[in-house]
């Protein structure tokens, strides 16, 4: 979408009277119109205070930390340094959306519980909503790859745990990918065989 496109649908989502104004953007899949009188105010207080989305933490309030991360538009994004004015069209994904399902946890958040990661907890809901983004654009990342897109910050010290559950999922992935891979080999292979076999057969008829 270009810019001026894009503008035109942010300011679509914006309606309001006696000061106030409607901001219209989609949250954890769903549709969401806030109202608010300012539209400065940060993504994070606005999850937290108004929606009573709890999970989106404060840690350092300047973008530095990650304890406030969560998807805009897919891409990893810091709540504290997010005016509410340019979710405005947009969809939101906090830590409480991280899953798909009510009664099963996100891949990752139980890779988090197999390998035990959380010390403190507290900045473990932005951890994974950095880890998830990272999975999503590269499903089976390097040690290196890893090691640059996770920079959130852990006073505890777990990232050798963090890391060793991301790649933990990212190895179940490969495998996956492997699986398929094979069956897909396989299938090719019966294919071909199934199409040469009448050929065959008339060969062997004729000696
Ligand atoms: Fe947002 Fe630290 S609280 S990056």
């Amino acid at each position: 979408m270009g810019e001026h496109a894009s503008k035109q649908k942010n300011l679509s989502a914006y309606t309001g009277t006696k000061g106030t104004v409607n901001i219209s953007f989609t949250l954890n899949g769903k549709p969401v119109v806030l109202k608010t009188k300012d539209v400065t105010t940060p993504l994070l207080w606005i999850l937290r205070d108004e929606l009573g989305l709890k999970g989106t933490k404060y840690g350092c309030g300047i973008g530095r930390c990650g304890a406030c991360s969560v998807h805009l538009n897919g891409r990893l994004a810091r709540a504290c340094s997010i005016p509410i004015s340019d979710t405005a069209g947009h969809a939101v994904n906090t830590i409480e959306g991280l899953s798909d399902s009510s009664r099963d946890l996100h891949p990752l958040q139980k890779a988090w519980v197999q390998h035990d990661v959380p010390q403190c907890g507290y900045c473990q809901a932005g951890q994974l909503m950095a880890a998830s983004a990272l999975l999503s654009s590269n499903p089976t990342p390097t040690d290196e790859e890893i090691d640059t897109h996770m920079v959130n910050i852990c006073r505890c010290g777990t990232y050798l745990r963090i890391k060793a559950a991301i790649k933990s999922v990212a190895s179940a992935k490969a495998l996956q990918v492997e699986e398929l891979r094979q069956m897909q080999l396989v299938k090719r292979h019966t294919l071909i065989e199934e199409r040469d076999q009448p050929q065959n057969d008339m060969q062997e008829t004729n000696h």
